[in-house]
């Protein structure tokens, strides 16, 4: 095998509980068959000898029900002296890996029932056909090979880890529809498709498939995509009937419309209701869905412009049309307004929706949080995007309990450990984690995912631990200041750029000059504030109320601007760069302690990335405050030297 099995490499246990070596119970579906398989697999490479058994005989057991149904819930529940594991043949997996988990972190009886919060929890592969991956930091796709779609090994392996942390679908190619990927549509690959769909299943993991609103025009040869043209609907009602009946487990479409210069309806005069919905009625008869992204902005803006918000755009575009959309539609939000930078408030469009389902995207890719070449956990970010009040109703009102679904743009690809960075690894867990239970720790899933990753030295985990929660704020401190966002190096995001996207057209600007920086985004500025709720409304539009994080995303400010504790905002930005750069080191260093404790390979390919992460750092460092000097002329109170 040319890749590792990250979390699943299960390790050998000095001991394990006695009910351990009998297994009881011969579950009948293929789900329950390979829930099965992994029980005895895991109990067997973590040193126990088990065995297959008919009945108990009264000795301590672990017994398998499987019930009938496809719900997910699992019920892990003591008896006797064994343990009886109750669920789907679904239910059945999440709940092996569950327990094979909680043997490895050495719990004994790990009682559990447990339902996901959500029915779809799943990523989504920015993946293209000829095997490149849009923003993918960690090689090239295993799901294409030279323009067509492959199964292999590694997809099941792949199949394996989601169920093992709780995710339930993938949709494997990228939102940017192109090359032979608008085929998948087609008949072209429904043999490759279908041999996916069904590896996928076995672990309960169903496909999506990203499909090009204007694939009428595209592949039917039709003068239109408009969506209320008889012949467009129908031309997707007989592609979609003769793709769902091709392929077993294929939960529905994914589409970017009307964004970034994707095709949608707005080409024909209609609404995204119009084209959404067009999309779910062709789709309805095989329980197929639609999850249509709201990643839809002006991204043709003249810098000099400075009216138009574009962390507006997303609010001002979708809640107008709530409660217009099928029941299988689902609105695909981003966490931020913007664009998965850093630091950027709650999307105010998951305040709005009250009549329309909504699934949540995150990005574990990092695209603008070092790339996988530096460490960066997400998981407290994607907890407070969770954890917001949105201030629009009594009950069910944190982000959590408004949203239906949530995915994850993912992190992986052909790279032997998956992610590129070893250490992103617990981004991929720790989401898994957490779209089951939102309410799950980040830093219970940071020392759960070290001890199954690199076994239970104390030492290696607190390390790890201790690094993965610190690495957000390290990350930020060296690069962008308090929300502002962006600054990165056009076109690929890695690198300093505090410039680059000034004078460009995708409306990301913060407008600095030798006295001020950043955007009015309250009454008196672009009103972004007032797409809140009155509570959070008044709390970002005032620069007292305002979480200092997130200062320059809604205000624009003095460089002289007093902070709470008392330092000017530039002198704030000057240390915050220097003191990230410190705090990376200090990372560094406490990875290097580690040297003898850890697989050699593993070692070196992690402190490799640090390297390079130190070396971005303080690039990042000397930019941005060289930068600001220049700018403003203002000194270092410090004395420290500003690169020149
Ligand atoms: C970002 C990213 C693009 C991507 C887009 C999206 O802008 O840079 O590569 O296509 O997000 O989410 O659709």
């Amino acid at each position: 095998m040319d890749y590792s099995l990250l979390w699943l490499d299960w390790k050998r246990k000095s001991s394990l509980p006695a009910y351990t070596k009998r297994i009881v119970g011969m579950p009948a579906t293929r789900q329950g068959k390979a829930a099965l398989r992994e029980l005895l697999n895991g109990l067997k490479a973590m040193g126990a000898d088990s065995e297959l058994c008919s009945g108990s005989d009264g000795c301590p057991s672990i017994r398998l029900n499987e019930c009938p149904g496809g719900g997910e819930k699992a019920e892990l529940h003591r008896s006797g002296e064994g343990l009886a594991l109750i669920g789907s043949g679904r239910g059945l997996i999440y709940g092996v890996f569950y327990l094979l988990r909680h043997l490895a972190l050495g719990e004994d009886y790990p009682e559990w029932e447990s339902s996901p919060a959500y029915p779809i929890r799943m990523l989504d592969h920015w993946d293209n056909a000829d095997g490149s991956i849009e923003r993918g930091y960690s090689g090239r796709s295993f799901f294409f090979r030279s323009g067509r779609p492959v199964c292999t090994a590694r997809t099941r392996d792949y199949a394996r880890l989601l169920a093992s942390c709780g995710l339930n679908g993938c949709c494997i190619n990228n939102v940017n529809v192109h090359g032979s990927a608008l085929k998948l549509l087609t008949g072209s690959y429904k043999r490759e498709l279908k041999r996916i769909a069904v590896c996928l299943e076995e672990y309960g993991v169903a496909l999506w498939l990203s499909v090009s609103f204007s694939a009428p025009m595209e592949l039917g040869g039709l003068a239109t995509a408009d969506p209320l043209d008889p012949e467009v609907r129908q031309w997707w009602q007989d592609t979609s009937r003769q793709l769902f009946s091709a392929i077993p487990n294929l939960a529905g479409f994914l589409v970017k419309a009307d964004s970034e210069g994707r095709p949608g309806p707005h080409s024909y005069g209609r609404s995204h209701a119009e084209g959404a919905n067009m999309l779910a009625e062709a789709v309805s008869p095989f329980g197929g869905k639609i999850l249509w992204r709201c990643f839809v902005y002006n991204c043709t803006q003249d810098w000099r412009d400075t009216e138009t918000d574009r962390a507006k755009a997303q609010r001002d575009a979708f809640a107008p049309l709530d409660g217009q959309f099928r029941e299988n539609v689902f609105l695909q939000i981003k966490n931020g307004p913007v664009d998965f930078q850093i630091r950027e408030p709650v999307s105010p469009l998951l305040g709005e929706l009250e009549h329309t389902s909504s699934i949540l995207e995150f990005q574990i890719a990092q695209e603008y949080t070092g790339q996988q070449k530096h460490v960066c956990y997400l998981l407290p970010m994607f907890r407070e995007v969770l954890d917001q009040q949105m201030g629009r109703r009594a009950d069910r009102d944190l982000v959590a309990e408004r949203i239906s679904a949530v995915c994850a743009v993912s992190n992986t690809g052909d790279d032997p450990n998956w992610t590129g960075h070893d250490l992103a690894a617990a981004n991929l867990f720790g989401f898994g984690l957490l779209s089951w239970d939102p309410s799950a720790e980040p830093e219970a899933i940071a020392r759960e995912w070290s001890i199954l990753t690199f076994g239970g030295d104390p030492e290696v985990t607190d390390t790890v631990t201790d690094i993965l929660l610190r690495s957000r704020s390290v990350y930020e401190k060296y690069t962008v200041p308090l929300g502002i966002g962006w600054m990165c190096v056009p076109g690929t995001h890695y690198g300093p750029s505090p410039e680059g996207y000034e004078y460009d057209r995708w409306g990301t600007y913060h407008r600095a000059t030798h006295r001020e920086i950043g955007v009015e985004r309250g009454p008196g500025g672009t009103g972004f504030t007032e797409q809140y709720s009155p509570a959070l409304a008044g709390m970002y539009a005032s620069k007292e109320t305002c979480p200092e994080e997130l200062l320059l995303f809604f205000h624009r400010l003095p460089f002289d601007y007093r902070m709470k504790d008392g330092r000017t905002l530039l002198q704030r930005i000057y240390d915050d760069h220097f003191e990230g750069v410190e705090e990376a080191r200090a990372m560094s260093d406490a990875w290097d302690r580690l040297e003898d404790r850890l697989d050699p390979a593993v070692f070196a390919r992690v402190r490799a990335r640090f390297r390079e992460q130190l070396r971005s750092a303080a690039e990042w460092r000397d930019v941005v405050n060289s930068w600001l000097y220049r700018l403003t002329l203002i000194p270092d109170e410090k004395g420290r030297k500003l690169y020149l």
